[in-house]
């Protein structure tokens, strides 16, 4: 037996676990501590102590020509440190707004997530808000972010391709994001993003109040189905989803961006899609 032999089977142990553990894509070369990344203090040698959630925000003043630009220190950033008091700040005032207007007008001047500032726009949906089918995709990438809509770039056309495949289009379904601003980089929104975020997201479904719900992708299945499973094992199921006192079903698939990187499978995208089809005809 030599070294070699013992890292690889330490190399296959440690994927067996992250498998086990429901990792079913890699994203990246290297893992990044999302926890560490929104916890860390700005200047962690003099801690400046953390303004209420209630408070406005500090103006981002616009740099003079030739001055560097301050670094951004918002009331975001410092309210990502406590995500659990954004996220039930998210919640009230979610449950005041009474219509889709209301609520990407309350998202436009929400402080709390700390996306918004380093986000070009504010992306709350595109689509059909009376149409029955609400698709729900995880962040906005570049595109989206510059244009202000969701599924505008290359995961939005194959969407759009999706959809016209079964006899769909922008008006006939209702189309957004679980988390509303451009994650830098385009990298996942952390869980502590979406939890904040997510009141927004249920207000939105009441509010469109469709019939039927299509995840795209993992981090959307989990936060509107609750399921831990991975996207491989969850897509092409329905779960159930209260809206009030009704209970309609949100269809898990698999995200565009994940088949534009793995053509192959979508053929297990387009079984779902024909799944959607018969759901939508009453068939299943
Ligand atoms: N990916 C998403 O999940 N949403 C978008 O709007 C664009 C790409």
């Amino acid at each position: 037996m030599t070294a070699s032999d013992d890292s690889q089977r330490d190399l296959i142990a440690a994927l067996d676990f992250h498998v086990a553990a429901g990792v079913d894509l890699m994203l990246d070369e290297h893992p990044h501590d999302r926890f560490s990344e929104v916890e860390a203090p700005a200047h962690p040698a003099a801690p400046t102590p953390e303004p209420e959630i209630a408070a406005p925000p500090p103006r981002r003043e616009l740099p003079q020509r030739g001055e560097t630009p301050a670094p951004a220190r918002t009331y975001g950033q410092s309210a990502a440190a406590r995500p659990g008091e954004a996220a039930g700040d998210a919640r009230a005032r979610a449950k005041d707004v009474n219509s889709l207007e209301e609520l990407e007008a309350l998202l436009a001047g929400f402080d709390g997530c700390p996306l918004k500032f380093t986000a070009k726009n504010l992306v709350f949906a595109d689509g059909n808000p009376a149409a029955k089918l609400m698709f729900i995709g995880e962040a906005p990438g570049a595109d989206e972010d510059r244009i202000g809509k969701p599924f505008m770039g290359r995961s939005g056309k194959l969407l759009d391709r999706m959809m016209a495949a079964i006899g769909l289009d922008r008006t006939t379904a209702y189309v957004t994001n679980i988390v509303p601003w451009r994650p830098p980089g385009n990298r996942n929104p952390t869980p502590q993003e979406v939890a904040i975020c997510k009141p927004f997201i249920e207000r939105q479904i009441e509010l469109a109040d469709p019939d039927l719900i299509v995840c795209l992708g993992s981090p959307s299945t989990q936060a509107i189905t609750g399921t831990r499973d991975g996207i491989l094992k969850a897509r092409g199921r329905f779960y159930p989803y209260r809206v009030g006192d009704r209970e309609i079903r949100a269809l898990a698939t698999l995200h565009p961006a994940y088949l534009l990187r793995q053509p192959l499978q979508k053929r297990l995208a387009w079984r779902d899609f024909r799944t959607l089809r018969a759901a939508l005809d009453g068939k299943v």
